[in-house]
């Protein structure tokens, strides 16, 4: 049967704003924060301490935990290398994630390395993380396809996951980063991981959802046992280093698929909303999420 309880990773204020063109004032970001942990969302990824050039649209990582003080010290926040892991240890973060891509060609572009190299980076990384009594999440991306390799083959994934889960990482979120893949390949890919040895309860899966497919595949990955799900509130996202990554899972769009099923998440449905609707008036666009755009006129 499916799990009676599912844990939803917010991924909007990171995953959503990364990709945004404007800036978005940091009072307003604080504000979005605040209102998804209000809203009960369990975990809330906050933002990246990653090179400043590279993503622009988080430069004020320091200044928005920095707000955020206590309320934002369990919020997890990316980090890249010992030089992101540093300026979160100095504001007392608990929780990090390295991110790492299955494929040579997004190594490169995203995070100027090689498939090899990547690990070299993350290994002292996550090493010092967990001396220091963080948790550590890892991503792997283009778990599905690639926009300049294709398609993605199960093994090449397990094989980058398996490394990060044998640094220490706790929880290994498996990113569709282009939203290309479907059911039946989800369901393939969490097998190829247990059948590797991979505990499910270690897995967590991140899709996009550019061709629609999001909630199709969180129904596969229920049925083979995943129950933590990334998503972003009102849809907002994307990579800006991928061709044709568009927006994250809608958290409005999944929440109203677990009520159908039945299962719990314990988020607060009409919080978000509100709160999604409000971020689409800050961004002066609505949101692309179907539940938001019905429940906000209704
Ligand atoms: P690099 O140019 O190779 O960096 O970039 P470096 O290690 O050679 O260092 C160069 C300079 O940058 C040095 O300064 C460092 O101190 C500084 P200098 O000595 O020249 O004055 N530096 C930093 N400064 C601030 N914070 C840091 C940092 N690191 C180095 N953390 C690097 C390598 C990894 C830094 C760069 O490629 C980068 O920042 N990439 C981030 C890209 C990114 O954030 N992408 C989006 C997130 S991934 C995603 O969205 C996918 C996901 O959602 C899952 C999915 O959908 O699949 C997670
Ligand atoms: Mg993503």
């Amino acid at each position: 049967g499916l799990p009676g309880r599912v844990r939803i990773y917010e991924v909007g204020p990171r995953d959503g704003l990364q990709n945004e063109q404007g800036v978005i004032p940091v009072e307003v970001k604080e504000e979005f924060v605040r209102r998804l942990l209000a809203a009960g969302l369990p975990v809330v990824e906050a933002t990246s301490f990653v090179h400043p050039r590279w993503v622009p649209q988080l430069a004020d990582a320091a200044e928005l935990m920095g707000r955020l003080g206590d309320d934002g010290r369990d919020c997890p926040v990316l980090v890249p290398n010992e030089r992101g892991l540093d300026r979160a240890l100095e504001l007392g973060l608990r929780h990090v994630a390295v991110f790492a891509s299955a494929t040579e060609t997004f190594a490169a572009k995203n995070l100027n390395r090689t498939l090899e190299t990547q690990l070299e980076m993350f290994a002292p990384t996550v090493e010092r993380a967990l001396a220091a009594g963080m948790d550590v999440r890892a991503y792997v991306s283009m778990c599905f396809g690639d926009p300049w390799e294709g398609p993605v083959a199960p093994e090449q994934v397990v094989e980058v996951g398996q490394r990060l889960l044998a640094m220490g990482a706790t929880e290994l979120s498996l990113g569709d980063t282009i939203g290309v893949g479907t059911a039946g390949h989800v369901t393939a890919l969490v097998e190829a991981f247990t059948a590797a040895g991979t505990d499910v309860d270690r897995l967590a899966l991140h899709f996009h959802d550019t061709y629609g497919q999001a909630l199709s595949n969180v129904q596969a990955g229920l049925r083979a046992g995943v129950t933590t799900y990334d998503a972003s509130a009102g849809g907002l996202g994307g990579c800006p280093y991928a061709q044709s990554a568009t927006g994250n899972l809608a958290t409005e769009d999944l929440v109203w698929l677990l009520d159908g099923l039945g299962i719990d998440h314990g988020v607060d449905l009409e919080a978000l909303v509100a709160t999604s609707a409000w971020m689409a008036q800050q961004l002066g666009r609505p949101s692309p999420s179907a539940v938001v755009r019905a429940l906000a006129q209704s």
